[in-house]
């Protein structure tokens, strides 16, 4: 199954850079040696077997966009999945972004009238009062989007916020997401965990959580979420990890080791993250310290029938 993702945005705006992130391993200290996109750049990029992303990064410079909502109109906007538009937080062009915004979204509502639009408030490392900054925009944006649905998320390279964004995104392009959510509660219980989270192997985006039937809940940034038992948990603990193995796999990529497996066993907790399938890793998180590493390990081998 193939969807289409189009990466728009003005340039500049950091859409190459995010892709590079994502799914070709880089560091973040590499983009700043990334040259402007010439017009689009395809890319097919296997997810979980047998969905393939066909990633649209569609170059921002004005003759390019001019090009995609007048001669290429119907070529880039037909048969879209999902639209993720990106804006420079810092853009003193606001007027401009916004009027290639709308036109894109009017393309897209001839051509595509399902996909889903995911709006990037890029580059919020740069500001102070992230929280107010971001509310601010994210109204902008939707008084400009008028009834269309968008999901409004602030994004930037150099943390965590990446991830739990491209993570939304891709959730919505998975077709069997509450299954999987189902299955992962079943094995959570199975091993005694308090919780289960299944990441795509490549991009280590989380796919789906023993806890919810979303890819990572959104929860207020920086309470605790309370399980009710009396463990308080990390709201960020899905995309941070995603961020902190990415970083892992590139320093054993540099040492010439291939990542595999990791166990952590805490004074609180003990944390075991494998390959489940071809395409996923799972972590499982467990509280009781009566549970060995190596029953959870097993646990993972015996269901991974179940989740190929
Ligand atoms: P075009 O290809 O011309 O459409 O541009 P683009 O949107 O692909 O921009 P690109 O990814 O090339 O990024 C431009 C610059 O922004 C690079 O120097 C990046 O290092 C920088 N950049 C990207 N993301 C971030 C971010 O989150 N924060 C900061 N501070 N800089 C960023």
């Amino acid at each position: 199954m193939k969807r289409k993702v189009l990466l728009m945005g003005a340039s500049g705006s950091g859409k190459t850079s995010m892709r590079s992130l994502i799914f070709s391993n880089n560091p973040a200290s590499l983009t700043a040696r990334l040259g402007a996109t010439i017009d689009v750049e395809q890319n097919h990029v296997r997810f979980l077997g047998d969905l393939i992303l066909n990633l649209w990064d569609c170059g921002g410079q004005d003759s390019f966009m001019d090009s995609y909502l007048t001669t290429q109109r119907g070529t880039i906007f037909k048969q879209v999945g999902v639209m993720i538009y990106v804006f420079d937080v810092e853009s003193r062009e606001l007027g401009k972004d916004l009027e290639y915004f709308k036109n894109c979204i009017a393309g897209l509502n001839a051509y595509s009238p399902d996909a889903a639009v995911f709006l990037l408030i890029h580059k919020m490392d740069l500001v102070r009062e992230r929280d107010q900054v971001f509310q601010k925009k994210k109204e902008e944006l939707e008084d400009a989007c008028g009834d269309i649905n968008v999901t409004v998320l602030g994004t930037s390279i150099y943390d965590e916020s990446l991830y739990k964004a491209w993570s939304n995104i891709v959730h919505t392009l998975i077709p069997n997401a509450s299954i999987l959510s189902k299955h992962l509660s079943t094995f959570s219980k199975a091993c005694g965990a308090t919780e289960v989270i299944l990441f795509e192997r490549t991009t280590f985006l989380v796919i789906a959580t023993s806890r919810s039937a979303g890819a990572s809940p959104s929860s207020s940034a920086s309470d605790l979420e309370d399980l009710g038992d009396g463990t308080r948990l990390d709201p960020k603990r899905y995309e941070r990890t995603s961020e902190l193995i990415k970083g892992f796999k590139h320093s054993c990529l540099r040492v010439r080791e291939e990542f595999r497996s990791l166990e952590m066993e805490l004074y609180d907790f003990t944390a075991v993250l494998d390959e489940m399938t071809r395409n996923t890793y799972v972590m499982i998180i467990v509280h009781d310290p009566t549970i060995e590493t190596a029953a959870l390990k097993l646990n993972i081998k015996m269901a991974r029938k179940k989740f190929e």
